[in-house]
């Protein structure tokens, strides 16, 4: 059989790290759910934020797709552990694109990495944003509860 698939790739297609979900109404995860127009693949990235510190601490993923874009999510999620989100953004497909040495055609698999990742991390931010502004919220109704009281 010719090789055309390099070891990372066929290691991560095997051995995909981090397969399955994590609860989408949880305020701490964050889901990327993306499409390929290309070829209709879909990639659902999960990142699990730690409420302090801001860092991803877990990331996990399911792929309905080709085995590039199975390899390329498989991936992201060991990349973006430990991580913060601000240094998660900068990830690029073409660097999973290079570590898997995916051919031209196939960039399309990491570039839905890559999105993905962006997508988890604003769904998160869009939570976080949402539970900061209902607790501003709460914050201001209670002087007013108090000066009721009084
Ligand atoms: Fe479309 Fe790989 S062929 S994601």
């Amino acid at each position: 059989l010719p090789r055309l698939y390099h070891e990372n790739v066929i290691d991560h297609y095997n051995n995909p790290r981090n397969v399955g979900s994590f609860d989408k109404n949880d305020p701490n995860v964050g889901t990327g759910l993306v499409g390929a127009p290309a070829c209709g693949d879909v990639m659902k990235l999960q990142i699990k934020i730690d409420e302090e510190s801001g860092k991803i601490v877990d990331a996990c993923f399911k792929t309905f797709g080709c085995g590039s874009a199975i390899a390329s999510s498989s991936v992201a999620t060991e990349w973006v552990k430990g991580k913060s989100m601000d240094e998660v953004l900068t990830i690029k497909n073409t660097e999973i694109a290079k570590h898997l040495s995916l051919p031209p055609v196939k960039l399309h698999c990491s570039m839905l990495a890559e999105d993905a990742i962006k997508a988890a991390v604003k769904d998160v931010e869009l939570k976080r944003a949402k539970l900061e502004g209902n607790s501003s919220a709460d914050a201001a109704n209670a002087p007013i509860e108090k000066a009721a009281d009084a």
